[in-house]
């Protein structure tokens, strides 16, 4: 078992590493998942940051598209129908339509039905995760192939609606309904985030896979349970903020990591 210093996959082959983060989630009571998009990175989804990801193609996007949706509903579904949007939201969704769960996914859904991994808060929306057959999941930042209404939160499956037209308004409240997506500026969802909080305070193993750590509330998440105690592992090819407060930080991919760290905890 390593003490608190950051072990870094330089100096041990990964499999020292392996067992390492396998002793951690041994030792633990409770752990929790965070995924970010490299995650899927191994399922032909861009990342949005660092190599390959789509800000670093395409620059940040606009911050405002929730205060453009409330302001104006119907005419962001004509732009959404007329096609009228972003390069990499065009680039996102053809990587999203034929995605499909990875190796990583099937092994993050293994440790779960293993009693490893007690649960799982992904950032992604490709409704990956539940493909794989993670259950215990909270989608921080909704689901791509739901809709969800502004006012009362009912989410329904989009089925075969297609932006061909604006969704009719809620069938619980007739109120305004848009992608289950969180749009930038738009609040989490509060079923979500209670969801996600109560997770964070069980735990005390954070299994960090594929994300940089910089976009709030999510990333807030991981130092909420740093300062409840909770170890931090990290599975990401590159360094993040996260680094420093990891009791390991493993220089690897989520399609090569977990499937190692599965079979190390079938053992
Ligand atoms: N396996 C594991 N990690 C990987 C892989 C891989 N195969 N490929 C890339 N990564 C890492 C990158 O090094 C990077 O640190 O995944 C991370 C992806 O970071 P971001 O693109 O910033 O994604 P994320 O952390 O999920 O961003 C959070 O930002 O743009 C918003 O809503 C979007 O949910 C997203 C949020």
């Amino acid at each position: 078992m390593t003490n608190s210093k950051i072990t870094d996959v330089f100096t041990d082959d990964i499999q020292t590493q392996i067992e390492t983060i396998a002793e951690v989630v041994t030792a633990s009571k409770y752990v929790v998942g965070m995924t970010g998009a490299g995650m899927s990175v191994e399922s032909g989804i861009p990342p949005f940051r660092g190599a390959g990801g789509l800000w670093t193609k395409y620059g940040t996007p606009r911050m405002d598209d929730y205060s453009r949706f409330k302001k104006d509903p119907s005419g962001w579904w004509k732009r959404r129908i007329n096609e009228e949007i972003d390069e990499h939201i065009i680039e996102l969704r053809d990587a999203l339509v034929n995605a499909k769960p990875h190796q990583g996914h099937h092994a993050l859904a293994h440790l779960e039905a293993m009693g490893c991994v007690h649960s799982v808060i992904t950032q992604n929306i490709d409704a990956l995760d539940e493909k794989a057959g993670i259950t215990n999941l909270i989608e921080i930042h909704g689901n791509r192939t739901k809709l969800r209404c502004i006012d009362c939160g009912n989410r329904v499956a989009l089925g075969n609606f297609v932006p061909l037209y604006t969704p009719e308004p809620c069938v619980e409240c007739k109120g305004i309904v848009k992608f289950d997506t969180v749009m930038f500026g738009e609040p989490i969802p509060d079923d979500v985030m209670k969801n996600a909080r109560s997770e964070i305070n069980k735990a005390d193993c954070i299994l960090a896979i594929g994300t940089s750590a910089t976009v709030r509330p999510a990333s807030g998440l991981i130092w909420i349970a740093k300062s409840n105690g909770a170890k931090i592992i990290e599975i990401n090819p590159v360094k993040t903020k996260l680094t420093p407060i990891c009791e390991v930080s493993l220089r690897s991919t989520a399609g090569e990591a977990l499937p190692l760290l599965a079979k190390s905890l079938s053992k």
